[in-house]
């Protein structure tokens, strides 16, 4: 027996789904997914099979002809979930598991109207990344067992259901519209998403469109203009783009991430709607997925750094081409400080903060952070600049060519370095980056003009010194930011109000600036931004943004005050990813 990936039951011995079937009924009323999931083997087999699964509520195992096929559901893990094992009749080509999901899946989140734009209608998406695709369906949920994939989604009349997946038409069904969808690419089970709303499209270009509610597309369409260009570039750089279409779909505001790099419908927060295209970086991201991630996908979590590192690397390639190196400079800074914050939060000496991670027993949730993100992007640096940008670049094409569609891990990655720059990983320490704690002494450094004036201009701040009105008024939105993030973490209330005056931050539409703003002002018990914290944090689920506003109010007692009331009152609206992450900053308030 082989069990090669912490997080699932997945066995190399055993006969591998290679295409599975869907038939759900999407059910508000119940907040569960109904129907069956059919699992087709790579050839006729036999024996043992082991799925993951958790919470599913299983009806019926059969074969194709209608056969019974022995199984039995195991103990449930705390991490795993509950190994579904089956144990196939000779020669089966597919099995049709009848089942239900749980009201509690963690890939789901069921929203009222109330937490929608439009206000009058449910909604419900899905984010399966790392491990949850087990609680949507039993499958062998481990990112090297790629399936293709097609869905037949029943949803309530007037909504919409997208997955991750081309379009294959709708009809109506007794119980509102049935939309169909195919994915004939293998991915990797945690690409699997559906999202179900009142959703309205706007087209962007020949291969993409938006969509969202129809109270948010139009800003949405304004946001994201220019995606085709980006996708150019992206092609440019890394090959052919191989999904045929890049659709996005903006979620409520509590899905909690930034964006999720659903191949064919990128999952994105509403708060990168900024009015002025100023947050476009997480799109670069998500499609840069697409190559890095998507195409090439780490073997299971342990190894999640290829997925991101390469993609935070590729991304401000992306963004670097496009808006120039100043840009490019200011965006590897906005990750340093996420990089520091990290590695601080976890303790230099953390094993988290390895690129090449050992997770058994260990939730991939808890392990999130910066580090496979922004060590690892510098890590491709390392590489990048040791053996040139010309050569780099035709690795990174020949790289993606070699495991297109394929999960590979940390190690399967150095041997091909090897093979293709033979001495490389030796002269950029590749060993420490990978298998050692903390930052290695070779860790680029990314400067330019900009950056010193604006970092100077922060440090000058705790002498007394002031930026000059007609310097502030000059800054990108980006600038703002990195000026705000060198600045001391607490303030006098004078400099709260002066920087409130000249830069007008309560108001911004920009999140990365708002929440920087918050959660400096918050940390210094500034009560004329109490308001804005309370209407951000009742509104928002992105985890990026409740961690650091919490943690911020966590520093006076008034604070703590407010930080509970905030949480007790906005917490039926996150979703359960978020309220574990907040629930464990608001522990450590108790201990303090
Ligand atoms: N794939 C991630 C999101 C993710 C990671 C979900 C792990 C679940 C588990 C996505 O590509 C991502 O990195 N999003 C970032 C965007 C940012 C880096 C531009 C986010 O959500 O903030
Ligand atoms: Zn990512």
């Amino acid at each position: 027996m082989a069990r090669i990936d912490p997080h699932s039951y997945f066995d190399t011995d055993q006969p591998r789904a290679k295409h599975v079937r869907l038939r759900w009924q999407v059910d508000f009323r119940t907040q569960q997914l109904i129907g069956d999931a059919t699992l087709m083997f790579e050839r006729p087999s036999s024996g043992q099979v082991d799925l993951d699964s958790k919470g599913l509520t299983i009806a019926s195992v059969q074969t194709r002809t209608g056969h019974n096929v022995p199984y039995a559901l195991g103990d449930d893990e705390p991490i795993l979930g509950q190994r579904l094992q089956l144990q196939l009749p000779a020669d089966t080509s597919e099995v049709t598991i009848a089942y239900h999901t749980s009201p509690e899946a963690l890939a789901l989140q069921w929203l009222d109207p109330a937490q929608t734009a439009g206000k009058r209608h449910p909604f419900l998406f899905s984010q399966c990344q790392a491990i949850h695709a087990r609680t949507i369906l039993p499958i062998q949920d481990t990112p090297r067992a790629r399936v293709t994939y097609d869905a037949e989604v029943t949803v309530p009349e007037p909504l919409t259901a997208v997955m991750s997946a081309g379009p294959c038409g709708q009809r109506p069904a007794a119980t509102g519209r049935t939309f169909a969808f195919a994915m004939p690419q293998p991915i990797p089970p945690y690409l699997l998403a559906l999202a179900v709303g009142h959703l309205a499209a706007r087209e962007l270009g020949a291969r993409s469109r938006i969509w969202a509610e129809p109270e948010t597309v139009d800003a949405a369409a304004y946001e994201f203009a220019d995606v085709e260009a980006m996708i150019e570039r992206a092609e440019s750089l890394f090959g052919p783009y191989e999904w045929e279409r890049y659709d996005m779909l903006v979620l409520p505001p509590s899905f909690p991430y930034g964006g999720m790099e659903n191949p064919r419908m990128t999952f994105l927060t509403p708060t990168v709607l900024a009015g002025d295209r100023s947050l476009v970086d997480v799109v670069a991201h998500e499609l840069a997925h697409s190559w890095t991630g998507n195409l090439v996908t780490n073997a299971t979590m342990e190894h999640f750094w290829l997925n991101e590192g390469f993609t935070t690397w590729a991304e401000r390639r992306i963004l670097t081409a496009l808006h120039g190196e100043d840009v490019g400079v200011l965006a590897w800074a906005i990750g340093q400080q996420a990089l520091d914050a990290s590695v601080a939060r976890f303790g230099v000496d953390s094993s988290l903060t390895r690129l090449r991670l050992q997770l058994q027993g260990i939730d991939p949730d808890d392990a999130f952070s910066s580090i496979p993100y922004e060590k690892g992007a510098r890590f491709v640096v390392v590489l990048e600049r040791m053996v040139g940008r010309e050569r780099f670049d035709q690795f990174m094409r020949d790289y993606m060519h070699r495991f297109r569609f394929q999960s590979i891990t940390s190690e399967e990655f150095l041997q091909f370095l090897d093979a293709q720059l033979p001495g490389t990983s030796g002269q950029v320490l590749a060993q420490q980056w990978l298998y050692e704690t903390g930052m290695p002494p070779n860790a680029p450094v990314f400067t330019s003009e900009k950056l010193e004036e604006l970092t100077a201009l922060a440090q000058a701040w705790t002498a007394g010194k002031r930026p000059t009105a007609a310097q502030l008024q000059r800054w990108e939105p980006q600038e703002v930011l990195v000026f705000l993030q060198h600045l001391p973490r607490q303030l006098d209330h004078a400099s709260l109000a002066w920087l409130e005056a000249q830069l007008r931050l309560t108001d911004r539409g920009n999140y990365e600036i708002l929440v920087e703003w918050l959660t400096i002002a918050g940390g210094s018990d500034y009560e004329p931004v109490f308001g804005r914290i309370r209407e951000v944090l009742t509104r928002v689920g992105r985890m990026k943004f409740l961690r650091p506003l919490f943690v911020a109010l966590g520093k006076h007692a008034r604070t703590q005050q407010l930080g509970r009331e905030i949480y007790d009152a906005a917490k039926e609206t996150y979703h359960s990813l978020s309220r574990r992450v907040i629930e464990s900053t608001l522990a450590q308030w108790e201990t303090t």
